[in-house]
């Protein structure tokens, strides 16, 4: 992950961050996005075809910033294409659908891999989303399923709704929380490393040092 730097930086913002959603066809990646990023509900997305992308601009703990947020589709015949988009995300959005079990199993034959193939897996804020809280009714996935994933593999972890909204906006805020914290820590980090390299701070200890 290229953390704060200055370039991955656009005038005016404090951040700007690539989020990456994946997850089999139909779990509803694009939904979420049209929910979060518009403010209008209507129209239903249809299968997206490679890759899209939207732009939200928000202020978070007074800070600027700019998400570029990828919408990669699902269905196996762009995979080749969407895997190359993971690199270089900032967060990386996992989604499933709780009424599918299949989408569920497949995170573990598919999706993880692709992720460890593709990205920075390491350095990356990862998120798990079981969508389609609305269809309780129809749940195939329990709450506790995807908390033990998500626990297991380090991933944050939200139930969602694209279609009543419930914890769309949670699960981004949640995601750029600990996108925050990691690059204070990262910034820390760095200007440790600056003063180390800015030459050796010598310490005076008494008495002759060796060796001749
Ligand atoms: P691909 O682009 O093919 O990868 O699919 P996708 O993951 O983007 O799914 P998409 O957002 O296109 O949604 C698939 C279908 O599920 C659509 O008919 C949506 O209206 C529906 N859907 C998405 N989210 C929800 C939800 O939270 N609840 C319900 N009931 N339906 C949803
Ligand atoms: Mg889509």
């Amino acid at each position: 992950m290229e953390v704060n730097s200055s370039s991955a930086q656009e005038k005016g913002y404090d951040y700007t961050f690539k989020i990456v959603l994946i997850g089999d066809s139909g779990v509803g990646k694009s939904s979420i996005i049209l929910n979060y990023t518009s403010d209008n509900q209507g129209g239903l997305p249809s299968p997206t075809i490679g890759v899209d992308f939207k732009t939200k601009i928000l202020t978070l703990d007074d800070m600027k910033i700019k998400l570029t947020i990828w919408d990669t589709a699902g269905q196996e015949r762009f995979r080749t294409l969407t895997s190359s988009f993971y690199r270089g995300a900032h967060g990386i959005i996992m989604v499933y659908d709780v009424t599918r079990k299949d989408t569920f199993t497949s995170l573990t034959n598919k999706w993880i891999e692709e992720l460890k193939l593709y990205s920075a897996y390491h350095d990356t804020i990862k998120v798990l989303v079981g969508n389609k809280l609305d269809l309780e009714s129809s749940r195939m996935v329990t709450r506790e399923e995807g908390m033990a994933f998500a626990n297991q593999h380090d991933f944050l972890f939200y139930e969602s709704s694209a279609k009543t909204g419930e914890n769309v906006t949670e699960l981004f805020e949640g995601l750029l929380k600990a996108l925050g914290e990691m690059n204070k820590s990262a910034i820390l980090t760095k200007l440790f490393d600056d003063l180390q390299r800015a030459g050796p701070i010598t310490v005076h200890t008494s008495g002759s040092g060796c060796c001749g």
